[in-house]
């Protein structure tokens, strides 16, 4: 797939069919974000990689869960779907696995490197076919001290990007875009 094809394709997937995604592409994906530019090359990322679709619902679960009780639900609202919170929600929307990208490094500068890595992991699941959401709604929970244990992450790691990844159920229209403020400064 060419990268303009891949950059106009990409959509955010919100329903996935279940068959779980084999590890060895999830490897790739991860290999795919590495090749992000950082800041001074320093890569402060790290990746936590859920392949197993029970685990990743259970965790989506818990996510969903901590939203509702935190009462920031509607923040998020537009950025999901109309029954948003509704009992059958799951934040993770059902998707069989979940790559975390997770800063490494305090700072905005870590964090901005994370997003470069988490949107080229998203490119290349569009080029091999897969859908993918950045979920952003569950980090608070994720970095949370429970959420934290539950990805397994050492002191110095903060989950940055929630990415869902699976097959696509059906084709999502695009959400479009805003004409872009633009200046052109030409001498
Ligand atoms: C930082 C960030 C956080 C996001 N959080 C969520 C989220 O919590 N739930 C969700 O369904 N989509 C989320 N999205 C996806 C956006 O809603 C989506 O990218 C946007 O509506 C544009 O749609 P498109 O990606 O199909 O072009 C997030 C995207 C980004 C970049």
């Amino acid at each position: 797939m060419k990268l303009m094809e891949a950059l106009k394709q990409r959509r955010a997937v919100r329903e996935y069919l279940p068959d779980p995604v084999d590890p060895a592409v999830l490897a790739e994906l991860v290999e795919a974000a590495c090749l992000a530019p950082s800041h001074m090359n320093t890569q402060p990322w790290s990746f936590v990689v859920v392949s197993e679709p029970a685990a990743v619902a259970r965790l989506g679960h818990s996510a969903t869960e901590a939203l509702r009780r935190s009462g920031h639900g509607a923040k998020w609202e537009h950025e999901t779907t109309p029954d948003a919170l509704g009992a059958e929600f799951n934040l993770f929307y059902r998707a069989p696995a979940l790559v975390v990208v997770c800063a490494t490094q305090t700072g905005g500068m870590a964090e901005m490197d994370c997003a470069m890595a988490a949107h080229s992991l998203m490119l290349a699941a569009e080029n091999v076919g897969l859908g993918s959401c950045w979920v952003g709604s569950a980090q608070p929970w994720l970095a949370s001290r429970e959420g934290r244990e539950a990805l397994g992450l050492d002191a110095d790691e903060r989950p940055v990007a929630p990415i869902v990844i699976g097959a696509p159920a059906g084709e999502p229209l695009s959400p479009g875009r805003l004409k872009p403020q633009l200046r052109w400064i030409r001498r």
